[in-house]
């Protein structure tokens, strides 16, 4: 009797190890944008690769749209461990205690994907990736969305147009000598808020990438979006360090594979849905477009472009030089 029922517990024990081995490794991917939008497809898109590779050993649950968390709140929950992947913006990781990724976030550094990608795709991108283990998170890619417009309730041609006006940034103290340098008065929200605040009034003006204009409808809100393109916008997708190197070294190599194809693909259609918002945008008839001259580009970059020195004490002037060398930026060229 007592060896059957020694029997019958290790028999009804295994199969639960059974099931616990069988159970897929869930990996929460939070995120702050709608789905159909550059970083919205590329995390779905990593989502069908990672479940195909891993043969369904990983399952990858996707909250889009700040439906889990919030810009500060995900990653606290990525640190904790309540998350598992995240791809903040650049501009966001300066609370986290890495500066230098505010180099991405100074106006006019970058004026093409090609510059960006040099910088995103060479060695400086991955050292700066690395900075982020000693915050006990590892940096896995770089996601592209693209170049930023501004918006407001008046056109925003001129530096002067710029004065006195509440602009919404993220997180970014570049950010903010940027619109302090045209005499702006800088706020932070969390993406989640920005279409009530601009609605409202709590704010007058902000500056996206047009897809996220468009997907948060943003141009429901503002009368006027000029396509200025004075800085760039794109995302670092990062993991918990802990739970990272604790995956087995088989289903890692998956997840890396998973995640080189959806970087590609990331980088392939961050252009193509900005354009399309853009074009969407201006079928709305909701907001006026308004494609700045050469000359009006030009003086808003000598203003702005003040922001770079004064940011040198933040980033590094080391940080900064090495992104100047590699896309080839010379202050005398402005
Ligand atoms: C923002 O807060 O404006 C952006 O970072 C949102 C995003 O993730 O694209």
């Amino acid at each position: 009797m007592k060896i059957r029922t020694i029997a019958f517990g290790l028999v009804v024990g295994s199969l639960s190890l059974l099931s616990y081995a069988q159970q897929p490794i869930v990996i929460k991917f939070s995120h702050v944008v709608a789905n159909n939008t550059p970083k919205g497809n590329a995390a779905d898109y990593f989502k069908k690769k990672a479940e195909e590779l891993t043969k369904g050993r990983v399952k990858i649950e996707v909250y889009a749209n700040s439906t889990l968390y919030k810009d500060k709140e995900e990653m606290e929950a990525l640190q904790i461990g309540a998350v598992q992947m995240l791809a903040p913006s650049l501009a966001k990781f300066g609370p986290l205690g890495v500066k230098e990724f505010e180099v991405f976030d100074l106006p006019y550094i970058f004026s093409s994907y090609d510059d960006l990608h040099k910088v995103t795709q060479g060695t400086m991108g991955r050292k700066l990736l690395d900075k982020l283990d000693a915050k006990g998170v590892k940096g896995l890619a770089y996601w592209d969305n693209g170049f930023k417009s501004f918006s407001a309730n008046k056109p925003m041609k001129a530096p002067a147009d710029f004065k006195g006006m509440k602009m919404r940034i993220q997180s970014s103290k570049v950010l903010e000598a940027q619109m302090r340098s045209v005499g702006s008065i800088p706020q932070v929200l969390a993406f989640s808020e920005v279409y009530q605040a601009l609605q409202t009034g709590v704010v007058d003006g902000t500056e996206n990438p047009i897809s996220n204009v468009y997907t948060q409808k943003m141009h429901e809100v503002q009368k006027h979006l000029t396509l200025s393109e004075h800085g760039y916008l794109g995302y670092a997708v990062i993991t918990n360090k802990k739970f990272w190197d604790g995956l087995p070294a088989d289903i890692r190599k998956q997840l890396e594979d998973a995640m080189d194809q959806a970087t590609r693909y990331a980088n392939q259609i961050a252009k193509v849905e900005n354009d399309q918002a853009l074009e969407a945008i201006k079928k709305s008839g909701k907001t006026e477009v308004y494609v700045p001259t050469a000359a009006e580009k030009l003086a808003l970059k000598k203003q702005m472009f003040k922001a770079h020195s004064e940011m040198e004490s933040r980033i590094g002037k080391e940080v900064i030089q090495e992104v100047y060398k590699s896309v080839g930026f010379s202050a005398d060229k402005i």
